[in-house]
């Protein structure tokens, strides 16, 4: 199908400033189905934005094929929206003009633009805040809007790395309700980095846990938690508990000493 990832024995390694090769991901196979909502834990230093880059084509794997619809990806496509773990907005733009961005690259005409952007602004909490530069926002502020920079444009599949990290924890699940509203809406096809294990399995039909470095696939869990779900509950629903204590055993092993959150 159009929007399947399938990641066949994809590895990576970098060389260090020593010489020495460092292997950052083992070979991972995975097939992540088109419109499937699947989150990704492991271990600080792991090699989940490794994964995330060479899904997104911004990097080239050691060893094999990751491909998007039976077709390799070879470079960026825009096909697939990249929420990255910094936000990168551009300073010398306006937060709606960074939103709006993506729509600029494919011919929107400014009046659409701007009332896109303003809509996307709104449904995240920033309405009012349109003409503002990056640096009078705080962290979150931007990262909302960096978030919806990639929203706004539908993208087919959405890769996202850790993108409500900086946020507190009422704009934490404020968002993680919307992304499951937008989600199911236009079905896009998502790859989810977090280090929290309830959003993970709040969020996810699959949860991937991976081993510290070199990452591999530790476990695959289906998340058979019905839809939609209320995110602000999730810890009353009863197949929630046993499925996180489960991850958590084998999460707080590879972290080390349980430092996990
Ligand atoms: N460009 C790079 N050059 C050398 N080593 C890198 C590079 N990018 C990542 N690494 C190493 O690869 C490993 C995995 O990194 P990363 O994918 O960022 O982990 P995670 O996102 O799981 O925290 C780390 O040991 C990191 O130091
Ligand atoms: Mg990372």
């Amino acid at each position: 199908m159009a929007g399947r990832l399938s990641i066949e024995g994809v590895a990576k390694n970098f060389v260090a400033r020593d010489g020495r090769t460092v292997a950052a991901l083992d070979p991972v196979h995975l097939t992540i189905e088109a419109g499937e909502f699947v989150t990704l834990v492991g271990p600080s230093g792991c090699g989940k934005s490794t994964l995330l880059n060479l899904l997104s084509g911004l990097a080239a794997p050691s060893a094999g094929r990751a491909l998007l619809g039976g077709e390799e990806i070879e470079g960026v496509d825009r096909r697939i929206g990249y929420v990255t773990q910094q936000d990168n907005l551009f300073p010398w733009r306006t937060l709606r003009d960074n939103v709006a961005f993506p729509l600029e690259l494919a011919g929107v005409s400014a009046r659409e633009r701007a009332a896109r952007a303003d809509d996307w602004l709104a449904r995240v909490g920033l309405t009012g805040f349109g003409d503002a530069y990056p640096h009078e926002l705080s962290g979150g502020m931007r990262q909302r809007g960096n978030i919806i920079r990639t929203l706004i444009y539908e993208p087919s599949i959405i890769l996202m790395d850790e993108p409500f990290g900086p946020l507190d924890a009422q704009t934490r699940l404020t968002l993680q309700a919307l992304l499951l509203r937008i989600w199911e809406g236009s079905k896009p096809t998502v790859l989810f980095v977090t280090h929290d294990l309830t959003e993970a399995i709040a969020l996810a039909d699959r949860v991937l846990l991976m081993s510290g470095r070199p990452g591999r696939i530790l476990r695959d869990e289906r998340v058979l938690i019905p839809r939609p779900r209320d995110v602000f509950r999730i810890h009353d629903v009863g197949a929630f508990r046993a499925l996180h204590d489960g991850i958590w055993n084998d999460l707080a092993r590879e972290v080390g000493d349980g430092a996990a959150h």
